[in-house]
């Protein structure tokens, strides 16, 4: 989910330059040699300490998962029963650990264009077993077929190489190939050039996203870090009318000074869209107040409920007609694949959504997105960014794996937290409002002086 990627933070030592040089934590906003000051550090452009910590985040950057280990396939592929899952994990993994890759900045239009390479390092020690534990999991090039092939003809002889590779409704994979890629024994033996590597993440190592193109905010701070193009479109062609828009930044910042009633607005690849975030709390980070911004529940709303998600609603089959809510059809912007993104355990979708699933139990503790922003900078520094992956499975008669099923699955097959750990304690300095020679000066580290 992409913040999933995107909330890239300040940490550490860098939150301690950031308040050394912005004044400390203290301050009031009103005071203008501060506020002229942010605004000067808050320009992405070389030198400032915006730009440092754009380039790379100034902290650690983990991804959890948990995976959804089906406890009774057979029952299931043959009587259409209940799915039974039991989540396993976290498996933690350390992301967002390269550099942002600047491809150009240009002075005129004020804006930065980049790419963002991925990388995912496996985290033993935050993790409950290895990247060779086995799942079991839905065949994900198996339950794809009826969706990308719907003719009959095609899938009457696809149907011969799924029995002849010895493929099911279900399979067992490790961890790695479930979420990196491994070679789908079913497409191998198709003779025709059709990609034969598959995997929830695949393709993912060595590749990057982008490019982005953003605001400076040279010219107007209120803009700096927004993107203005994603991919060279300002829109994704993927969603109709002002769903498509790609609004405000990736969730790692926003313009400095932050109000209560302001709307945070951010782009996530991952989840193929735009979201926004709005004031939940004050909440007290190891002594700096920090904003904390929540998705609010009506962004999973049915356009029943709220009219503004209309456009969202592009299939009918598990929405029952744009009537349930929760979860977001992005198989648009998944080349045809079944991808259906939701919370957690379905939190906050409709109870029919998970009807046929048992094992699932939603908590807004465990299952929610926020984001924590410190306000006078506009820097996110504490995020959890979560989501669950789930595949559309349909009944398929000309597909002996999938022939038995009676009703249309939506099985959920990981789900996944994005969040934020600091390398370093968090600094607390003086502002040298009451005594200028007391400036910057480290009162407290983690707490203590
Ligand atoms: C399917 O249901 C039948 C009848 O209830 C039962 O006898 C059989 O064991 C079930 N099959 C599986 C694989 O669970
Ligand atoms: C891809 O990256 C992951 C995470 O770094 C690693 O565990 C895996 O071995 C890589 N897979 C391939 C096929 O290189
Ligand atoms: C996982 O399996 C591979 C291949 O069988 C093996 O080389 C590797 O050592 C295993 N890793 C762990 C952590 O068990
Ligand atoms: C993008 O922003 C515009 C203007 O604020 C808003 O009308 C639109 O609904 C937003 N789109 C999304 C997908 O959030
Ligand atoms: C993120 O960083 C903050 C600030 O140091 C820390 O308090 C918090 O525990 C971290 N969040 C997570 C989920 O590790």
């Amino acid at each position: 989910m992409g913040c999933n990627r995107n909330c890239g933070l300040i940490a550490g030592a860098v939150i301690g330059a950031v308040l050394a040089v912005f004044g400390g934590i203290l301050m009031p906003v009103g005071d203008m040699l501060i506020e002229k000051t942010i605004k000067k550090e808050s320009v992405l452009e070389e030198g400032t300490i915006a730009f440092k910590n754009w380039v790379k985040a100034g902290a650690n950057v983990y991804r959890q998962f948990w995976i959804f280990d089906v406890q009774n396939p057979e029952e299931v592929a043959v009587n259409s029963s209940k799915i039974k899952v039991k989540q396993r994990g976290p498996y933690t993994y350390r992301v967002r650990y390269l550099a942002k890759d600047i491809i150009s900045q240009d002075s005129k239009t004020h804006t930065v264009s980049f790419q963002r390479p991925k990388g995912a390092i496996f985290e033993p020690s935050l993790s409950v077993g290895t990247e060779n534990d086995t799942f079991t999991v839905l065949n994900l090039a198996v339950a794809a077929t009826p969706h990308l092939y719907p003719s009959t003809f095609v899938q009457i002889i696809l149907n011969v190489f799924i029995k002849n590779s010895n493929s099911f409704m279900f399979q067992k994979r490790t961890l790695k190939e479930l979420l990196w890629g491994y070679k789908d024994p079913f497409l191998s033996s198709v003779p025709y050039s059709i990609p034969t590597t598959v995997g929830v993440f695949y393709p993912y190592n060595n590749t990057a996203d982008g490019v982005y193109k953003v605001f400076n905010g040279k010219d107007d701070i209120s803009k700096v870090a927004r993107i203005d193009t994603y991919k060279g479109k300002k829109h994704l062609s993927y969603w109709p009318s002002y769903c498509g828009m790609i609004n405000g930044t990736d969730g790692a910042t926003f313009p400095p000074f932050i109000e209560k009633n302001r709307v945070l607005q951010f782009f996530s690849a991952d989840i193929c869209r735009s979201f926004y975030a709005v004031f939940g709390a004050e909440i007290n980070l190891k002594g700096i107040p920090v904003y904390r911004f929540v998705l609010p529940s009506r962004i999973f709303a049915s356009p029943l409920q709220n009219p503004d998600n209309h456009c969202f609603c592009t299939e009918k089959i598990i929405s029952k007609g744009c009537t349930l809510y929760g979860v977001l059809d992005i198989s648009k912007c998944k080349e045809g694949k079944p991808v259906y993104i939701s919370l957690p355990h379905f939190l906050h979708a409709s109870p029919e959504i998970a009807e046929l699933i048992e094992g699932l139990s939603p908590n807004e503790e465990e299952h929610s997105t926020y984001l924590d922003v410190e306000p006078i900078t506009g820097f996110t520094l504490q995020f959890a960014q979560r989501m669950q992956i789930n595949i559309l499975v349909k009944p398929a008669k000309n597909i002996v794996a999938l022939k038995d099923l009676k009703h249309n699955y939506l099985v959920p097959i990981l789900w996944l937290n994005e969040y934020n750990n600091t390398a370093d304690g968090v600094y607390k300095v003086f502002n040298g409002k009451d005594d200028i020679s007391k400036v910057a000066r480290i009162d407290t580290y983690k707490g203590k002086k």
